[in-house]
């Protein structure tokens, strides 16, 4: 993986970049909170034929934090930013829950520099009122009883049961990347989370291709929160990922990457 890192929007990204030179590019954003190495399995099946790019977002991995507030805002503002240094003026890009609320906003905001995007067990509501209050109390509990705590009691909820049991290798390294992660960085992005804006009413403005995939087993962002994004969304299909959780992605890579390479390169033949 050729690793790198580079000065945006007042902060350290690191990112990695493979490049196929001229291939059309692919951003992959991470959910919450886990960082880029949650995509090397991806990265891997598209690096022959595309310039495939990860990054960790500001707090998490090797990023440094900056001065600022998070907010989803932010994090797009980050992305975008990203991609000028890069000199990447139109992207595929795949986000993964937190990962898919920054590539809703991103779209939202900055259509243009899209080409179609990959919506991976994530969903367009904001938190409710009850759902930010467990944001809060999630905060409380890391500051009180620590990151490792944290880390083992919402692993159970990523995970699919089965994957609990079988997948102990992804299991340990999620873990590895929750407890890498500082408590500052965890509890601002909770926040950041509990305040972010819906995206509902904006996805029938969407005109770029979607896959949305999402484990059969996500208790986060089930498959019925899919499927209502499925139905807003005019070219979109949407693909339930069999024995997955949260973390369709890691849990059954081979589906997964089957899925998006065959959504990719059914784009890329229209309108790359
Ligand atoms: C994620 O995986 O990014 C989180 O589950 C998102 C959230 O907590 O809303």
């Amino acid at each position: 993986m050729n690793s790198f890192s580079i000065t945006v929007n007042n902060h350290i990204v690191s990112y990695t970049d493979n490049s196929k030179y001229g291939a059309p590019v692919i951003i992959f954003i991470h959910g919450f909170p886990f960082n880029k190495s949650m995509w090397n399995l991806q990265v891997e099946s598209l690096l022959d034929y595309y310039r495939v790019i990860t990054y960790d977002i500001r707090g998490f991995g090797n990023s440094d934090t900056g001065n600022e507030d998070f907010t989803i805002e932010l994090f797009v503002k980050d992305l975008v930013s990203l991609m000028d240094a890069l000199k990447i003026d139109k992207t595929f890009l795949c986000g993964l829950s937190m990962g898919g609320y920054i590539a809703l906003n991103a779209i939202e905001n900055y259509a243009g520099r899209f080409n179609a995007l990959i919506l991976s067990d994530t969903h367009c509501i904001a938190d409710t009122p009850e759902a930010k209050e467990k944001r809060m109390k999630t905060i409380e509990n890391i500051r009180k009883y620590g990151v490792e705590k944290y880390a083992d009691e919402s692993i159970k909820l990523f995970f699919a049961p089965d994957s609990i049991a079988e997948r102990v290798e992804e299991i340990a390294s999620v873990r590895e990347m929750i407890v890498k992660t500082s408590e500052k960085s965890l509890c601002n992005t909770l926040r950041a989370l509990s305040l972010r804006k819906e995206t509902c009413s904006k996805l029938k403005d969407i005109n770029v291709p979607v896959l949305i995939m999402v484990g059969k087993e996500d208790k986060i962002t089930p498959p019925a929160a899919a499927q209502l994004m499925h139905e807003k969304i005019n070219d979109s299909s949407l693909k339930i990922i069999e024995r997955a959780g949260h973390l369709s992605n890691l849990e059954n890579p081979e589906e997964f990457n089957d899925q998006l390479k065959k959504f990719v390169a059914s784009v890329d033949v229209i309108r790359i």
